[in-house]
């Protein structure tokens, strides 16, 4: 038999936050003409990205209620969507590639010097709100594989010790503790050459 408290957690999903009146208000607004079936669910999230730059965590009840589904549904179409966030933009992203070439390159340990130099994981912004993860997928600039994006430019192909090198360089923060794995360049190694970043198309 389930205790009273598993019981309740079960059912108290999600709450709107206190004092968010006008912006409940302002999220039922946005979405009051779409349709209740899921065909709308992502118009809504984009207008609501699109007014408030992420979607606030106060919209997931009323997104459940309007297009009759669950909030753990909200949330898993927010993480499924790489576009969608649920907290404001960082001051800077990088796109990570998760693509088969990069993978089959090394990029799994260049994901974890990003995380650990970023001090933030995957999708998500670092806690002062400077940098943030993305991941995407590959868009046919293999040949520079294993790349990140950043700001429309691609950086590659990358080692891991280049890519914490680049990563530090932005942080403009030298005293970031360097990944666990071993791969920073010893101190006085000379500073690789990374690939000419290629403008997006
Ligand atoms: S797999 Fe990364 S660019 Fe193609």
């Amino acid at each position: 038999m389930f205790s009273q408290a598993s019981h309740n957690s079960r059912l108290t999903p999600v709450e709107p936050a206190a004092g968010s009146t006008e912006l409940l208000a302002r999220i039922s607004e946005l979405i009051e003409d779409l349709s209740p079936d899921r065909v709308d669910l992502l118009k809504a999230f984009h207008r609501i990205q699109h007014e408030f730059g992420y979607v606030p965590r106060e919209a997931v009840p009323l997104l459940a209620g309007k297009f009759r589904t669950t909030p753990a549904i909200i949330f898993g179409t927010i993480d499924f969507y790489s576009e969608l966030r649920m907290a404001p933009a960082a001051e800077t992203t990088v796109d990570w590639c998760s693509g088969p070439a990069c993978l089959l390159k090394g990029s799994l340990n260049i994901r974890r010097a990003l995380e650990a130099t970023f001090e933030c994981e995957m999708n998500r912004t670092s806690a002062d709100g400077r940098f943030g993860l993305r991941l995407v997928q590959c868009d046919g600039t293999c040949h520079l594989a294993p790349l990140v994006r950043h700001h429309g430019r691609y950086i590659g192909p990358l080692t891991v010790s280049e890519s914490i090198e680049w990563a530090r360089r932005l942080t403009g923060d030298d005293r970031r503790a360097p990944p666990e794995d071993g791969a920073r360049p010893a101190a006085d190694e000379a500073s690789p050459e990374l690939a000419e970043p290629v403008e997006a198309e």
